[in-house]
């Protein structure tokens, strides 16, 4: 690899383009995102969360946002819920709004965007704001209208992000997510909670493990890509807290390949879905790596008994699911959904760049949305 690629982040060095740039650009964002957001905790340093939330008052966390920044929230929601155990959900931000919704004074709000313009976001942060309620804005523009109408922002330390598709903020978006997870749990648990334990000494090993993945993995990927790119319909299937990572995956693949993708919940497959599943339809698999592998393989034959084509993405080592498998490298089960959102963000790609779409810039859209 050049030199360039792993520094060069102010323009798109060696890369074709900035969407594969960006995508590589992860093992440098993520180790910011962490060493900002996580340790040393010293008091006003960005991981020291209590200089600027009460935690006491917080029964619930809503996120809020537009997009991928949306599927980020769903993500962090999860990642709350299961690690904090304090009910949580997301709600895109013009949804919201739309349904003039009943403000929950026990409830911190999130806003999550890269740009800290999107209009929707910001009329939810205005409408937030005339209620007493404590939020909290993710945000990867410092200075931005987002940024500057936040009490209390957290940067997501992405540098610039230039392709349409968001990638490596999507990111450090979820990294801020379960920083906040982390937080809301240490405060009730203390600091010696084993799972937080076990977090503390997997996060730094996350920017070395998306490394080895987007170097060791590039191919594999790219001939999954290859034997998918023809067809015109895709199920992004996962269960649990692979069910956002699934939707983030669907999403990209329609933004910048014009595949149609619709996201489903493996358990929801049965209940309708399974209908369409023909020759002419790719299934792609989000299998974590919990006690679901059986319930996954299930799920895999159930399609190929139905001639679907299926491509999985594992976490597993060791599941067989008879069909074309791609095994992402083992980390802490928290970090697996990050891990399993950049690959997914490779296979997008490549299969966009087999159909030779311009993927920095997709047709109809742009990259934040000022208006209504
Ligand atoms: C646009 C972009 C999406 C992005 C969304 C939210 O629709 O095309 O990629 O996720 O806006 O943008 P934000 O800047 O608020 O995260």
């Amino acid at each position: 690899k050049p030199a360039s690629r792993e520094s060069g982040w102010q323009g798109k060095g060696s890369y074709p383009n900035f969407l594969l740039k960006e995508i590589n650009d992860q093992p440098r964002t993520t180790r910011a995102a962490i060493s900002a957001l996580f340790s040393p905790i010293a008091p006003g340093s960005p991981a020291d969360w209590s200089a600027t939330l009460d935690r006491p008052s917080i029964k619930r966390v809503r996120f809020l946002g537009c997009g991928s920044s949306y599927y980020a929230g769903e993500v962090s929601a999860s990642f709350v819920e299961q690690l904090a155990r304090v009910p949580a959900a997301a709600e895109p931000a013009a949804e919201f709004i739309q349904r003039r919704p009943v403000v929950e004074p026990d409830c911190l709000y999130v806003l999550i965007s890269q740009s800290g313009e999107t209009l929707d976001t910001l009329h939810a942060h205005r409408y937030l704001r005339r209620h007493p309620v404590q939020t909290l804005s993710f945000v990867n523009v410092v200075g931005s209208s987002l940024d500057r109408d936040s009490g209390a922002s957290i940067h997501l330390r992405a540098d610039k992000e230039v392709s349409v598709a968001s990638t490596k903020v999507v990111t450090n978006m979820q990294i801020a997510g379960l920083a906040l997870a982390a937080w809301l749990a240490r405060a009730d648990y203390g600091a010696r909670s084993a799972e937080l334990l076990e977090l503390d000494l997997a996060l730094p090993i996350l920017p070395t493990i998306l490394a080895d993945l987007l170097a060791g993995k590039d191919a594999e990927i790219r001939a999954a890509a290859e034997s998918v790119h023809a067809y015109r319909s895709m199920y992004y299937l996962g269960r649990g807290a692979s069910w956002p990572v699934a939707r983030e995956g669907a999403q990209k693949i329609k933004e910048i390949s014009y595949i149609h993708a619709e996201a489903y919940q493996s358990s929801e497959l049965k209940h309708g879905p399974l209908a369409l599943v023909d020759p002419e339809h790719v299934s792609v698999v989000v299998a974590a790596n919990d006690d679901s592998g059986n319930q996954d393989a299930t799920l895999v034959s159930q399609i190929q008994a139905r001639a679907g084509n299926v491509v999985v993405f594992s976490q597993h080592q060791t599941c067989e699911f008879g069909a074309t498998t791609i095994r992402l490298p083992a980390i802490h089960p928290l970090l697996d959904h990050i891990v399993m959102g950049v690959a997914l963000q490779l296979f997008a790609y490549h299969t966009a760049t087999i159909l030779d779409r311009d993927v920095d810039r997709p047709r109809n859209l742009a990259k934040s949305v000022t208006v209504e």
